[in-house]
């Protein structure tokens, strides 16, 4: 048995987690990692970003990409495309240009266009991955097309796509990736919309607009990079005003940071955290997976981002389960 295991019997899709290519030359690692009862959906944590399919303009490498996709395919696992447009992760020659409104939109439209259109596959979902098989890699059967759009306060992060375009990047993205690959789902993620507040009201806004024009939206990712001792208590209340606009939900990339050093107390709270996210989801009917933002403390991006913290995973940086890894299984 294991975690994907759990969450297929009780009716979600998958139990997934991020991975990024450097890791999966540790054997300890992928032992792990390689099995779909423990985890049935891999995101890759870098290789699908614009900086590494798109590094000059027009030229693209998909080679780390297709070797998280090919992994997945081989593990029977789903794939989460991630990501097409973000501030972040940028090549310089995406940054460094000055854009005019008709340049940046074409620079938007053959990124999104290639690179969702190079993974597209047949419809995939894990009812149907027998027939996968016939292709060389797991298509993805979603995409966060637009990452991270918002500031805290609700307002538009700016960004050379928002400078230049507006609020029309998002649509632009989103157009040009249903057009790319018409059967994944198209979500928009962001991270600080867990529970109610101006962020997730703004992105509940900006849902409605874009259903309101016709524009694809399928779903909204709840990254929850959370704190220990920190889960919005409007967790769920927040999840069903999301998906009562007509989107399905995700959480894509949990992990639970506490500020070091570990203590026995920390350890438990994190546990009871880790259960409180995976039973929001659980209850919520249109909360259709859960991602670890990858599962052991030894690959954590936290770390090396938040100064002082870390921990934040199931598994320890020797590979062995923590508390929390229970927290999990009792929250399915
Ligand atoms: C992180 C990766 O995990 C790191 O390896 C990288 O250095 C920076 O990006 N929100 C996202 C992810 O949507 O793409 C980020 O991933 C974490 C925050």
């Amino acid at each position: 048995n294991g975690l994907n295991a759990l969450a297929k019997t009780q009716g979600k899709l998958y139990l997934g987690t991020a991975t990024d290519n450097p890791e999966l030359t540790d054997t300890a690692y992928t032992t792990i990692l390689d099995n779909n009862m423990m985890f049935g959906q891999l995101t890759p944590a870098n290789s699908m970003k614009w900086d590494a399919t798109e590094p000059e303009p027009g030229t693209f490498t998909f080679t780390e990409g297709d070797q998280i996709a090919d992994l997945a395919q081989t593990n029977g696992q789903l794939l989460r495309g991630h990501n097409c447009v973000w501030y972040n992760q940028l090549p310089s020659w995406v940054t460094s240009t000055t854009w005019n409104a008709t340049g940046l939109t074409a620079a938007i439209e053959r990124h999104v266009s290639t690179v969702v259109g190079h993974y597209k596959g047949i419809p995939s979902s894990s009812d149907q991955l027998p027939t996968q098989a016939n292709l060389p890699f797991q298509s993805p059967d979603a995409w966060d097309v637009v990452n991270e759009p918002f500031n805290d306060d609700g307002t538009f992060r700016s960004d050379v796509f928002y400078d230049t375009l507006g609020e029309s990047y998002i649509t632009i993205a989103l157009n040009a990736a249903r057009a790319a690959d018409p059967n994944a789902k198209l979500y928009i993620n962001d991270y600080n919309i867990e529970g109610t507040g101006v962020k997730s009201t703004a992105m509940q806004n900006l849902i409605q607009s874009l259903k309101a024009a016709g524009t694809p939206i399928d779903g909204v990712g709840i990254e929850s990079h959370l704190i220990v001792g920190e889960v919005p208590t409007t967790m769920q209340e927040n999840l069903e005003a999301i998906t009562a606009l007509g989107v399905e939900v995700a959480i894509t990339e949990l992990d639970i940071r506490m500020t070091l050093p570990e203590t026995a107390a920390l350890l438990e709270q994190q546990k009871s955290d880790y259960q409180t996210v995976i039973s929001t989801c659980m209850a919520v009917e249109k909360c259709v997976g859960m991602t670890l933002w990858d599962f052991t403390d030894k690959y954590s991006w936290v770390p090396s981002t938040f100064s002082g913290q870390g921990d934040a995973c199931p598994w320890d940086e020797n590979l062995v389960r923590k508390p929390a890894y229970d927290g999990i299984v009792a929250g399915l």
